[in-house]
């Protein structure tokens, strides 16, 4: 089977990409570096010729409000177009825990209007919603350090390796299309402060965390509820101490 998967050069899509090759199938990375552009339609019209399923990780380079939109936006009519032309039989996409609960983060607004042009667009689809990768920790981090100081809301979050979505994605492509939404979780559960603390620690960084519930994720205020997936979500195997201890993780 011909499967595209659209920003497969990335954490996620090469992942993916060696998961799907190694299983037997045709597979296309897709993305500006190797000369397929879902913004410009350079390269994309030839790489979906014949192609039964397409993944869309792809993301945008820049996480400001307005350009995030127009990424996501701009991106997925594109895509969605030329997979109609092609005859794609299966749109996958990667989207994110919380998206439609949190309509005042410019990012998670882009996921919403990227879902909303999936299910507009009558091509049978599953979209995976994933929670924060352990690799997305250190930018979390860094987006919330001012100075020395690290500021972060104690609201409960559920991580997931980027290796467990790569692996639910890689066995939803092959599958039937869902039309509809699945959700991916890690094992466990944390209060972010902590989880950034444990971050730090392992990686020699003594920098405090200080707890606050008014601290902004990427402009919005947390609540327990907010980035954490409803009922049975389908469950990541790696646990974050495993994760953090192997040599993969960032030092
Ligand atoms: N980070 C998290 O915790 C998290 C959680 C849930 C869901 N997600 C979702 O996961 C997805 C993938 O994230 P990631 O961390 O794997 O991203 P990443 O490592 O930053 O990779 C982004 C990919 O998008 C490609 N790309 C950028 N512009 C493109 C364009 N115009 N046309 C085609 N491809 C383009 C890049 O190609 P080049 O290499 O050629 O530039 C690269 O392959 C995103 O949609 C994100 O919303 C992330």
């Amino acid at each position: 089977m011909k499967i595209v998967v659209i920003g497969g050069t990335g954490l996620i899509g090469s992942n993916l990409v060696n998961r799907l090759r190694q299983d037997g199938h045709e597979v296309v990375a897709a993305s500006p570096n190797t000369g397929v552009d879902t913004i410009t339609q350079e390269g994309l019209a030839e790489a979906l010729a014949g192609a039964e399923v397409v993944v869309d990780v792809a993301n945008s380079p820049s996480f400001e409000d307005r350009a995030v939109l127009e990424f996501f936006e701009t991106s997925s009519r594109h895509l969605l177009a030329a997979e109609a032309d092609a005859g794609v039989k299966h749109h996958v996409a990667l989207s994110v825990v919380g998206s439609d609960r949190l309509p005042h983060s410019g990012y998670l607004r882009a996921k919403m209007a990227q879902e909303d042009l999936i299910r507009a667009s009558g091509i049978p689809y599953t979209i995976l919603r994933s929670t924060q990768f352990f690799e997305f920790i250190d930018s979390i981090i860094k987006r919330s350090t001012d100075g020395e100081t690290v500021r972060l809301s104690p609201a409960l979050m559920q991580p997931v390796a980027s290796d467990d979505t790569a692996a639910a994605l890689a066995d939803l492509a092959i599958a039937p299309p869902v039309t509809g939404i699945v959700e991916i979780a890690g094992p466990e559960r944390f209060p972010l402060d902590q989880l950034a603390r444990r971050y730090l620690a392992a990686n020699g960084d003594n920098r405090p965390v200080i707890a606050d519930v008014h601290a902004r994720y990427f402009g919005v205020e947390l609540n327990d509820e907010s980035l954490t997936p409803a009922d049975n979500p389908w469950l990541g195997s790696i646990h974050f101490q495993d994760w953090l201890s192997q040599a993969a993780a960032p030092r």
